[in-house]
Formats: structure tokens, C-alpha cells, sequence
């Protein structure tokens, strides 16, 4: 088992977080023993931030104690493993639809640091009083204005921010690769800047991870 980042490793072809919270899976993921501890399995292709890990990214912004907004939560998968990195840090999940909110809440009960929020990420004033010692913004909505969303919440957060870019919610008639230039100057325009692109293929057709800093 190589470690790649802290509570990240990796066995094989498998990468793994330590659980936060043992003996319980959040969607069907393996459980390996580990030390005197547990390893979630992390699937790259339930997760964008995993594909983009087995794509090679190198700027992780998570560690023990971070504090994160994270912005389209859903049902917790990604954001679970999340929570497993920061330990302390609070994960602060921000979600629209209800449905996919009543899902997020018994997740967040058992784990501490998940902060359920029922909120539309194009109006961040709406949890801004959530944010304090949050220094990274991860972004995974899929709406048309993904990169002007993003903009907005890094407005509020001094750190770094990983925007999930899906091209096809941006525009279906746009070639893949205009829409994530098109995106990504949005983001630059905004005075912040872009340290790394990763596409996320195969596990993710026409998508990339956009890692920021601002
Ligand atoms: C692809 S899913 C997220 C999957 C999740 N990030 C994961 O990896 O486990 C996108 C989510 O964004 C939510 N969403 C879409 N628009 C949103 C908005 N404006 N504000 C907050 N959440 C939004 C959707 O309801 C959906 O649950």
C-alpha cells in the first residue's frame, strides 16, 4: 500500500481512503483492514476527485484539519471520502435538490465533520456564515455557469478551489475542449489562478478537474 496523500493510498489499481468511520460503507465500497484501521475503497468512476488522483494530480489541497466547501454534495460520495481526509477539518456540503439532501443527512449525522447545507450554489451569501477556516472550495454541480458559480464562492474563500468542468451541461453543440477554455478564462478573468487541468478520462467522458488558487 503506497501512501500518495495524507488518509489517500494506494494498492494496485485501487486507490483508498482511511475511514473515518469503521465497519460502515456510504455506497457499497470495499472495506480492507489496515494497521489497526480501515481502508474505504475509493472508485474513480463514482468520483471525480478520485479519477483525477489515478490521473496523475499532484496539487491535493486536503490534509488533516482543512476546511472545505463542497458544492453539489449529493448523496455524500465523494464528499464522504473527503471527510476521511480532513479528519477534524469540516466538510461543509452544500446541496440543491432535496432528494438527494435527505440521502446526505443520516451520512452527516455519523460523521461529525459533514455540515449538511439545503442551499443553491449560485448564492453563496445564503451559507457564507458556514465558512469560517474553509480555505478550499471543491465544485462538482453540473450547470451551465459552472465556472461564473465557481467564481462567486471563491470570492468568499482564501485558498485554493478544484472545479469538476462537465462539458456537455455547459453546452451540448460546443467541441469538449471549447467549452473547458471558455470555462477556464472565466476563471482566470476572475483574478484566480489555474495550477493544473486534469482531463478525466476514461472514467469520465468530456470532463476535467481544474485545480485553483486564489
Ligand atoms: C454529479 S452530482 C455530485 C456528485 C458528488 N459530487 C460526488 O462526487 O459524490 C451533482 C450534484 O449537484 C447538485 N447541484 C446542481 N446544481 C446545484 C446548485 N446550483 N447548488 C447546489 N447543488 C447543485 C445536484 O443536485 C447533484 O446532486
Amino acid at each position: 500500500m503506497k501512501k500518495l496523500f495524507h488518509n489517500v493510498f494506494r494498492g494496485g489499481k485501487q486507490l483508498y481512503t482511511l475511514s473515518l468511520d469503521p465497519g460502515q460503507r456510504v455506497y457499497g465500497e470495499k472495506l480492507v483492514k489496515y494497521n489497526s484501521g480501515e481502508l474505504r475503497q475509493w472508485d474513480p468512476n463514482r468520483s471525480k476527485l478520485a479519477a483525477a488522483i489515478m490521473n496523475g494530480l499532484k496539487n491535493f489541497p486536503f490534509d488533516a484539519g482543512t476546511g472545505v466547501l463542497y458544492l453539489g454534495a449529493a448523496q455524500g460520495t465523494t464528499p464522504s471520502h473527503v471527510s476521511d481526509v480532513v479528519e477534524k477539518g469540516v466538510v461543509v456540503c452544500v446541496e440543491i435538490s432535496q432528494r438527494a439532501f435527505e440521502k446526505l443527512l443520516p451520512l452527516c449525522e455519523r460523521r461529525e465533520n459533514m455540515v449538511p447545507v439545503l442551499a443553491d450554489a449560485n448564492h453563496p451569501e445564503e451559507y457564507a456564515d458556514y465558512l469560517d477556516g474553509v480555505s478550499v472550495v471543491y465544485q462538482d454541480v453540473a450547470q451551465p455557469r459552472q465556472a461564473a458559480i465557481f467564481v462567486k464562492n471563491m470570492a468568499l474563500v482564501k485558498g485554493y478551489g478544484l472545479l469538476c468542468i462537465k462539458a456537455r451541461s455547459v453546452d451540448v453543440s460546443m467541441e469538449p475542449k471549447q467549452v473547458f477554455k471558455k470555462e477556464i478564462n472565466v476563471i482566470k478573468e476572475a483574478g484566480i489562478e489555474v495550477l493544473e487541468v486534469i482531463p478525466l478520462e476514461p472514467f469520465e467522458k468530456d470532463h476535467v478537474l481544474v485545480v485553483c488558487k486564489n
